[in-house]
């Protein structure tokens, strides 16, 4: 469930008033519900507990410190794709030995950041990077877990550039390969191959597809295990889908009711990634509306935020909820939402029918706590909007509005010389 309700005519998180939060930190701006980021963490944490599960939150849905602190003190380990998200983890007090690092092009520098900080394990995706690993360990004088990252070539009905799990994609190794790339890896020195991990994609609705991947990755551990393999993980990957219109996803217990009989024979430690399902309902994008403007052809409603603050309309196509946030009960009318960016591309619904809204409005943008802050980037010279955390009641600016200054400061050196 998630914690963003009306109540008294405007629309809340954990009952502050988001009225109250522009009037005091401005628009546009994020707002994240602790309670909702719990709820989701526990229900999932709740349902894999029969049996021996780590559950490591993927950083790069939200990587706010804050978030990360709290997933840490929820007892989550974190999912990693770069150096600079273990940097974050580190800087959130999180716990290195918790920390699972996958990702296609890890550089030597990133590798070894993360054999100095004695992570849990590296998710291999290719016999280079392996060699890589090897190389830098023995280095080190260290020896590393690795999982390979097998591809079981598995369609998961998503948006194509979420979709990881086909063998045209480029995660992961081949299913048909697994044992020869273990036998290559067993040799190499500092490396214990100790699992297998596997992630077919991103918001995924239905079953189908895991247990699809279920089914040829387990035949693949035992057949390891024959060979003399210690394998003691699978990692499962994320990719659990959210509501953002009108999908059904899987709960987290129709999740487990689907993998964990298969999970259990295989008498491993399961580990999951899940990044969307924890925050995704989690955060709303708030904004304003700058002008109400009509031509032949359309009704805009230009806000404050753009495509820059929250890309995953223009990106993936992707739908989200808009909602008044005090609604007039007025009628309904179809409006373009559009940002400011100079993109035809800077919308966040086209031919939408609201609520009738007028020029100073405030709007949240539902669904916005996964994939949103994140992808945030400075085109037309945006300062990134603050990230609010809701806490107990208060609010806490767990990122604060980027200033203009902030955003040429690594340019000025160049007019000093
Ligand atoms: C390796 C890996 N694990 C986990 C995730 C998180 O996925 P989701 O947010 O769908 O749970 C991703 C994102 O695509 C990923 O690439």
């Amino acid at each position: 469930m998630d914690f963003f309700s009306y109540e008294d005519g405007t629309y809340r998180c954990e009952g502050l008033s988001l009225e109250d939060i522009a009037a005091r930190h401005g628009t546009p701006a994020y707002v994240y519900s602790e309670k909702t980021v719990t709820d989701h963490f526990r229900k999932l944490d709740e349902a894999l507990a029969p049996v021996p599960h780590v559950i490591c939150y993927s950083v790069k849905t939200n990587s706010n410190l804050t978030i990360l602190s709290h997933m840490a003190s929820l007892g989550s380990g974190f999912d990693i794709v770069s150096g600079g998200e273990l940097f974050r983890v580190q800087s959130a007090g999180g716990d290195p030995g918790r920390v699972v690092f996958a990702g296609v092009g890890k550089t030597r520098e990133e590798i070894h950041r993360a054999v100095e900080a004695g992570i849990l394990m590296f998710n291999i995706e290719s016999l280079p990077e392996a060699e890589l690993i090897s190389q830098v360990a023995s280095e080190a004088g260290r020896d590393v877990r690795v999982a390979v990252r097998i591809n079981p070539d598995v369609a998961a009905d998503t948006h194509d550039y979420i979709t990881t799990g086909k063998k045209e994609t480029k995660f992961g190794l081949p299913l048909a390969r697994g044992l020869e790339v273990f036998q290559a890896i067993g040799r190499m020195p500092r490396l214990s191959p100790v699992g297998v991990h596997c992630h077919i994609g991103s918001q995924i609705t239905e079953l189908n597809p895991f247990t699809e991947a279920l089914q040829k990755i387990g035949p693949l551990i035992t057949r390891l295990r024959e060979e003399g393999f210690d394998i003691r993980y699978l990692n499962f990957g994320g990719g659990l889908g959210i509501i953002y219109h009108d999908e059904a996803p899987s709960t987290a217990a129709r999740f487990a009711d689907s993998i964990l009989p298969r999970v259990r024979p295989l008498n491993v430690e399961l580990l999951i990634e899940p990044g969307r399902f924890v925050v995704g309902n989690a955060g709303v994008l708030l904004m304003r509306v700058i002008y109400i403007k009509e031509t032949d052809a359309k009704r805009f409603a230009i806000v404050d935020a753009g495509m820059n603050d929250l890309i995953r309309p223009t990106l993936y196509g992707a739908y989200h909820e808009i909602l008044p946030v005090r609604p007039r009960a007025s009628r309904k009318v179809t409006y373009d939402v559009v940002g400011p960016v100079c993109e035809s591309g800077d919308f966040f619904a086209k031919d939408r029918s609201l609520d009738e809204l007028q020029a100073g409005d405030l709007v949240a943008i539902k669904s916005a706590g996964a994939y949103g802050f994140v992808m945030a980037s400075n085109y037309n010279t945006r300062p990134k909007p603050p990230e609010l955390w809701v806490t107990g009641g208060s609010v806490r600016v767990a990122r604060r509005r980027e200033t203009l200054e902030d955003l040429v400061a690594a340019e000025m050196d160049a007019l000093k010389t």
